[in-house]
């Protein structure tokens, strides 16, 4: 597969339903929704609300990101708010086989976010319970950061992992997607792109969601 999920988080905030309109417009197949807490990241997004705001008016899947502590806590709200994906960080949960089941639960798409220095091989007795999981290419917190290149290791090892334990698990990277690295993603065995400050600083975003997804 090769899918494209544009994060919000580069968008302009001032015409933020313009911006949704491009996506609905665009052939993306997500929007991917950055919710940072100020405490497991060193920086503050936005919250349910924003995410609601953006529900109520987007045709595409809502792809929602919760890099915050504690993420059972908002499991429910979020799905409430309109998530079809909602991705924890493995860093952040002490029981991640029940805060999987309770998304799952909810009837929203379970997906577990490793960060750059967390090892693939952790994941080895979760896989299968998964339908995604989400590789930081850079350190959570902000958009617009240079794509760490030992991410493309960890796609192709990821991609082993799960067709050794028969999972059904997408492979999603976040962080510093441009043409040339989304290339070498998708080649190594990403199924989808998260592109940020490239989508959004683009002059032609459609046209650049496009090619992202044709590489
Ligand atoms: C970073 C976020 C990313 C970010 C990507 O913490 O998880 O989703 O928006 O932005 P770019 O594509 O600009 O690196
Ligand atoms: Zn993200």
């Amino acid at each position: 597969m090769r899918l494209v999920a544009p994060s919000i988080l580069a968008a302009d905030f001032n015409k933020l339903g313009e911006e949704i309109e491009m996506i609905n417009k665009s052939n993306a197949d997500f929007v991917h929704c950055d919710v940072m807490d100020g405490v497991f990241v060193p920086n503050i997004s936005f919250g349910q609300p924003i995410v609601q705001s953006i529900f109520k008016i987007c045709r595409k899947p809502l792809d929602v990101h919760l890099m915050i502590v504690n993420p059972e806590k908002y499991i429910h709200e979020f799905q409430q708010a309109g998530a079809s994906i909602i991705t924890v960080h493995y860093e952040a949960c002490t029981h991640l086989h029940s805060i999987i089941e309770e998304i799952k639960g909810l009837g929203v798409k379970a997906s577990v976010c490793l960060n750059p220095h967390t090892s693939v091989g952790l994941l080895e007795d979760i896989i299968a319970d998964l339908d995604m999981v989400l590789l930081m290419s850079v350190n959570p917190g902000f958009g617009g950061q240079k794509f760490i290149e030992n991410t493309y290791h960890k796609v192709s090892e990821l991609k082993e992992l799960i067709l050794n334990k028969n999972s059904s698990a997408m492979i999603e990277v976040d962080g510093g997607v441009n043409f040339e690295v989304g290339k070498k993603l998708y080649e190594a065995g990403a199924d989808i792109l998260v592109a940020g400050s490239f989508v959004f600083g683009s002059d032609e975003p459609i046209e650049t969601i496009s090619r992202l997804k044709q590489l």
